[in-house]
C-alpha cells in the first residue's frame, strides 16, 4: 500500500502520515511527526522516533536533543531549513520506549519515499536504531564517522545527540563527525567501508 504507491510530493506524504493508522502507535500519538526541512536537501537526518516534545508539536527534534542538533548544524554553517530531519517511526512510542521491529517495518515505506523525493547526497543516521535499519547487527560505536553505501545511498552513521547528552564523552566524536559531514558535502561521496570481523565485537551504544 503506501510503500508501494509513490507519493507525488512531500506535502502529500505528510498528509498521509497525519492520518496513518498502519501501526498501533497511531492510537497513542498526540501528533504524527512526518519530518521537516528542505525538499531538495543535500542531507537527510534520520532519528529514532518522536519524543514528548515532538509528539506535542508535530515537529522533529524540538526537545533537548534537537537543540544540540541545531548547535551541531550551526557549527558547520547550516540551519534546519537547509537540511531535512525525520525519524524511523513517525509517531511517538509510549514512554519513549524503543520502537518495535513491526512498527519500524510498518513505517519504513514513508522514509523510503522521503529519500526518493528528496534525493539527498548523504543520509545521516542518528544513533543505533536508524543505523540498524540499514545495517542490522552492526555496532554504531565502531561504524560511526565512516560513510557506507546502501541501495545507492551514501549512509553516514553518527551518534544520536541524546546519547551525547547522556554521555558527554561522546561529544568530541559527534562534533568531529559533523566536521566530516561538512567535508563530504564539498566532495564526491566517499568509498564504502568494509567491516572486519573484530569490529563486530564493539559495545553497542545508543
Ligand atoms: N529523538 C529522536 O530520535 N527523534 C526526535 O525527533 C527527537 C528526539
Ligand atoms: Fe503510521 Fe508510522 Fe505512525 Fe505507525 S508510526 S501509525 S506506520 S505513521
Amino acid at each position: 500500500m503506501p510503500e508501494r504507491t509513490p507519493f507525488p510530493d512531500l506535502a502529500t506524504l505528510d498528509r498521509q502520515v497525519h492520518g496513518c493508522t498502519k501501526c498501533a502507535l497511531s492510537a497513542t500519538r498526540t501528533k504524527a511527526v512526518p519530518g521537516e526541512g528542505s525538499p531538495t536537501a543535500a542531507i537527510v537526518f534520520i532519528g529514532e522516533g518522536p519524543g514528548y516534545h515532538e509528539d506535542q508539536q508535530g515537529r522533529p527534534f524540538v526537545g533537548p536533543a534537537g537543540h544540540l542538533l541545531d548547535k551541531l548544524l550551526d557549527s558547520i554553517g547550516l540551519k534546519r531549513a537547509d537540511v531535512y530531519i525525520t525519524n524511523m517511526v513517525k509517531c511517538r512510542p509510549p514512554n519513549n520506549r524503543d520502537p518495535f521491529p513491526g512498527e519500524i517495518q510498518a513505517c519504513s515505506g514513508y522514509m523510503d519515499e522521503q529519500l526518493r523525493l528528496i534525493g539527498p547526497k548523504v543520509v545521516v543516521t542518528l544513533g543505533r536504531h536508524s543505523f540498524g535499519k540499514f545495517f542490522p547487527g552492526d555496532t554504531i560505536s565502531k561504524a560511526r564517522g565512516r560513510p557506507r553505501q546502501w541501495n545507492g545511498w551514501t549512509i553516514f552513521p553518527i551518534y544520536h545527540p541524546a546519547a551525547a547528552l547522556h554521555n558527554p564523552g561522546l561529544m568530541p566524536d559527534l562534533q568531529a563527525d559533523f566536521q566530516k559531514l561538512a567535508a563530504m558535502l564539498q566532495g564526491p561521496a566517499a568509498e564504502p567501508v568494509k567491516e572486519t570481523a573484530d569490529q563486530s565485537q564493539q559495545l553497542s551504544l545508543f
